[in-house]
């Protein structure tokens, strides 16, 4: 009896999570608040931030093992770090905080994240929608507008959440369901995004953008 209450016990707070979402970034749009790198490559598409597992129970971390040769491939052209962190630590910290809650075994929890990512293309959705960037930032779209060219597509049927900085979307996120298919089911709302004159910036942004050795002193200087 104990034990059967103590197996319980154990399984319901190890691992346990509702959906999983995935986060990808826009980089010009996310640079405007975060220290990306100046002189670092400039990607203009959709890159994975993470793929998160919903309200985890604690888990249990591990350090990263190597990865298979094209997994790796993958990886650094789909889920690049654009910020000070080099690949390797970011992936560490996202496996730290996110993926070691997916109860999966590392190389089959950044294989799904670049399954998931794979499955849509954020970019050409939008732009098959008319939501493009340009130079120049003439265009402003609605929150209804990102959102919907994003849900009304066959594939995905399901709301996004959106994330911006100062009017200038830095993030869309879709969720999934835990069933072995991974049904795309509907985020929760943000109010990250203002409801009009959203921006889909093209160029990067000139500050917070950084240097590692800037990143350091930064991070040297104790929060307020
Ligand atoms: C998402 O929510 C809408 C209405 O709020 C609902 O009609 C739709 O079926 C939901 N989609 C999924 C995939 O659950």
């Amino acid at each position: 009896m104990i034990l059967v209450i103590l197996v319980s016990f154990l399984q319901s707070c190890v691992g346990s999570f509702d959906y999983y979402m995935l986060s990808e970034i826009w980089p010009p749009g996310y640079c405007h608040n975060n220290p990306c790198r100046r002189h670092g490559p400039k990607f203009s598409k959709f890159i994975i931030h993470g793929l998160w597992p919903q309200n985890t129970t604690p888990c249990e971390t591990s350090k990263l093992e190597e990865f298979p040769r094209d997994t790796l491939g993958k990886l650094e052209k789909d889920w690049p770090s654009i910020t000070h962190k080099p690949n390797g630590l970011f992936w560490q910290n996202e496996w730290d905080k996110h993926g070691s809650c997916s109860m999966l075994p590392q190389i089959d929890y950044f294989k799904l994240t670049l399954d998931l990512y794979g499955r849509a293309d954020i970019k050409e959705i939008l732009r098959k929608e008319g939501i493009v960037s340009q130079i120049g930032d003439v265009k402003r779209y609605t929150k209804y507008q990102i959102e919907n060219a994003i849900k009304s597509h066959p594939n995905i049927d399901a709301k996004p959440q959106l994330i911006c900085y100062q009017g200038n979307l830095a993030e869309v996120r879709l969720c999934f369901d835990k069933s072995p298919g991974h049904k795309y089911k509907n985020c929760s709302t943000s109010y990250t995004c203002p409801l009009d004159n959203i921006k889909l910036p093209y160029l990067y942004p000139k500050l917070p953008v950084m240097e590692p050795e800037e990143a350091e002193l930064l991070r040297a200087i104790p929060p307020l």
